[in-house]
């Protein structure tokens, strides 16, 4: 498989298609498995997850709906950190049951920080499904309950994940050539 461009860097492929599509589906049983009997609220968040939240969903064997969130992380030099809801949700989840679906989870810095945001509002239960995890990269405790792929600290792109944007809308996943 060739390599491919982006801006100033090039990426070879990691992931092919068919082994994330083959991911998508094992996630999508166990969740199955899970949510008979339930109308969990499907949260994903944007940008990154706008592919894998679209392919999962389709397998999903119970009634759901999907909503939307986007959070704008300004780590800046305070080693505090805080994100900002750029884009929140029509629904008021209280006593909903959640399942966030994010595309990777890398320091777990906005995760943890939407968790404290999304607990606030009092869901019955909240589940997360990642198609990727960078176990090593991991700074915060973030419990993730669905993983597709644990990956090395490698900067990857496709499949919902950019390098500056681009790239999002590669069926594969690529890792930054060194
Ligand atoms: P975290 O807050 O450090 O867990 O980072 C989460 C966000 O950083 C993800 O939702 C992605 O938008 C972005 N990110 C982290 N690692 C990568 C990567 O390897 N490629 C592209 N985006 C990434
Ligand atoms: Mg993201």
């Amino acid at each position: 498989m060739s390599d491919i461009k982006l801006h100033d860097k090039t990426f070879e492929t990691y992931l092919p298609e068919s082994q994330i599509q083959e991911a998508v589906k094992r996630l999508a049983e166990e969740i199955n498995k899970d949510y008979q009997g339930k109308k969990p609220i499907i949260l994903s968040i944007l940008n990154g997850s706008f592919i894998f939240t679209a392919d999962l969903v389709r397998f999903f064997n119970f009634p759901l709906t999907v909503e939307f969130v986007r959070y704008s992380s300004y780590k800046g030099t305070t080693s505090t950190g805080t994100i900002t809801k750029m884009l929140g949700m029509k629904s008021d989840i209280k006593g909903k049951d959640l399942i966030i679906v994010e595309d990777i989870i890398d320091t777990g810095f906005t995760l943890h920080n939407a968790l404290k945001d999304l607990r606030a509002q009092e869901p019955a239960s909240i589940k997360i499904a990642s198609l990727l995890v960078k176990p090593k990269a991991l700074k915060h405790d973030v419990p993730c309950d669905y993983v597709g792929f644990n990956i090395p600290n490698d900067f990857v792109v496709g499949y919902g994940l950019d390098y500056d944007e681009y790239g999002r809308d590669l069926p594969a996943i690529y890792k930054l050539k060194e």
